[in-house]
């Protein structure tokens, strides 16, 4: 059947769509407004191991590594919104990273992970990550997020990653004889800039499906569809909140365009003053910023954190080097050789152990380390490089949500971070 015949057996009849890529902004960009200085997300509670790659979670699997479960899960969002948190951020992962720790070996998916902290918690945010790349039609994730988002009383929000990790393309039949491409110089199954092209006009189509009252047909160069639409629309007004975590140029760029949040990076751990990591943060906040400025958008900055906490400085920095002694060498570069299309035995210099170390406790996001004080200290100096929103994964997930409620969260109140 033609698509028109088809178009003509439609209850309502579809209007063409004329933009492709953004800045596009059906009925304003969301409010970006908080409410508090600082949001607060918990991140990575929905896959094994969280953002830590380290056999110290052998110890005691329940606890360290298999938080993720039902209904361990679901008991650690719900102390997240009992003690104060903003949101949750889920991981966005396909197949874990082995090693003797099975890194990210299990997860909830973007959509299971989003219904069911959405019906087991009344207030909190939620984040979902979904990829772009290995080709779900935009229809899909629309239709998905926007009754997630019905079901949470407009809650949702959407991480878009432009999908690069080597091993998932084949996991969805890339490579093989169907879907043979030209890999680009890393190695990953698309370029950057199609990765990138594709998550702009992936974003385009989700706004028209999430926003329109009628029926759209799309024919973009990656994505087309035909009188297509989702009801019920999303809660959420405009639409739901979109995220990005990219950070090379174009990623930026895509991001600047599309998204309304955007993780940031700065100095890593190691050696670097308070002032010097501030000074990072404040410097990439700034250029996203006016990234996003140049398309006439705004955007909320975040941070991503692995925080490794105890009552004293000392206690929790035993904690981290007994977490960096363990450490799962073997998932860390599996990772690596994913991201950059190398094998692990032949992974470049720079793969050091301090590097292999950030990347395996945090995933090179800020590491903090260190008494209640100190972790309100580190999350203030963020917020005034211009962070508005920080993302946390925690070692010993249960244990450091309640005793982040119960002795940060009053330390960033006095800072003026929360009401
Ligand atoms: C806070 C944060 C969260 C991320 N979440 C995911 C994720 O859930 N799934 C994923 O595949 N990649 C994730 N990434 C990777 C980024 O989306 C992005 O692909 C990566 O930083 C490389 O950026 P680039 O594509 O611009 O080079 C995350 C990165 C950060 C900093």
């Amino acid at each position: 059947m033609s698509i028109d015949n088809a178009k003509k057996l439609q209850p309502r009849a579809s209007v063409p769509t004329e933009v492709r890529r953004g800045p596009f902004d059906p009925g304003g960009q969301p409010s970006l407004d908080r409410d508090h200085p600082l949001h607060l997300s918990l991140f990575a509670w929905n896959v094994r191991s969280g953002l830590a790659a380290t056999k110290a979670v052998l110890t005691d699997e329940g606890r360290y590594a298999d938080q993720w479960k039902w209904p361990a899960s679901r008991d650690l969002l719900q102390a997240a919104e009992r003690v104060g948190f903003d949101s949750q951020l889920q991981y966005g992962m396909w197949s874990g990273y082995g090693g003797e720790t099975n890194w990210n070996g299990a997860a909830l998916d973007f959509a299971t992970g989003a219904a069911a902290s959405a019906v087991a918690t009344e207030r909190l945010g939620l984040f979902t990550t979904v990829h772009v790349g290995y080709d779900f039609h935009p229809l899909l994730v629309a239709k998905i997020t926007a009754a997630t988002d019905h079901v949470s009383g407009g809650r949702l929000g959407v991480n878009i990653v432009a999908a690069y990790d080597l091993a998932d393309y084949a996991q969805f039949g890339f490579g093989g004889k169907e879907r043979d491409r030209e890999a680009d110089e890393r190695g990953i199954t698309r370029t950057s800039a199609e990765r990138y092209a594709m998550a702009d006009e992936f974003c385009t189509l989700l706004k028209y499906l999430w926003t329109s009252a009628d029926p759209v047909d799309f024919e973009g160069e990656y994505f087309q569809a035909y009188g297509a639409q989702v009801n019920p629309r999303p809660t959420s007004d405009p639409r739901p909140l979109l995220m990005s975590a990219a950070s090379s140029d174009l990623g930026i760029d895509f991001a600047a365009r599309q998204c309304d949040a955007i993780f940031i990076a700065g100095l890593q751990s190691g050696g670097h003053s308070r002032d010097e990591v501030r000074a990072s943060y404040a410097t990439t906040a700034a250029k996203v910023r006016a990234a996003a400025e140049s398309y006439g958008r705004k955007v909320r900055i975040c941070g991503m954190c692995f925080v490794v906490m105890d009552e004293t400085d000392e206690r929790a920095a035993t904690t981290m080097s007994w977490l960096e002694n363990e450490i799962d060498v073997a998932a860390v570069t599996n990772l690596y050789g994913r991201y950059r299309g190398v094998p692990t035995d032949a992974l470049p210099a720079d793969v050091n152990e301090n590097w292999i170390r950030n990347l395996g406790l945090g995933i090179s996001g800020r590491q903090i380390v260190g008494s209640y004080e100190t972790v309100a200290n580190e999350l203030a100096d963020l917020h005034e490089a211009g962070v508005e929103h920080v993302a946390m994964c925690f070692w010993d997930p249960a244990r450091s949500v309640e005793a982040f409620g119960e002795h940060v969260i009053p330390l960033l109140k006095e800072r003026g971070l929360r009401h």
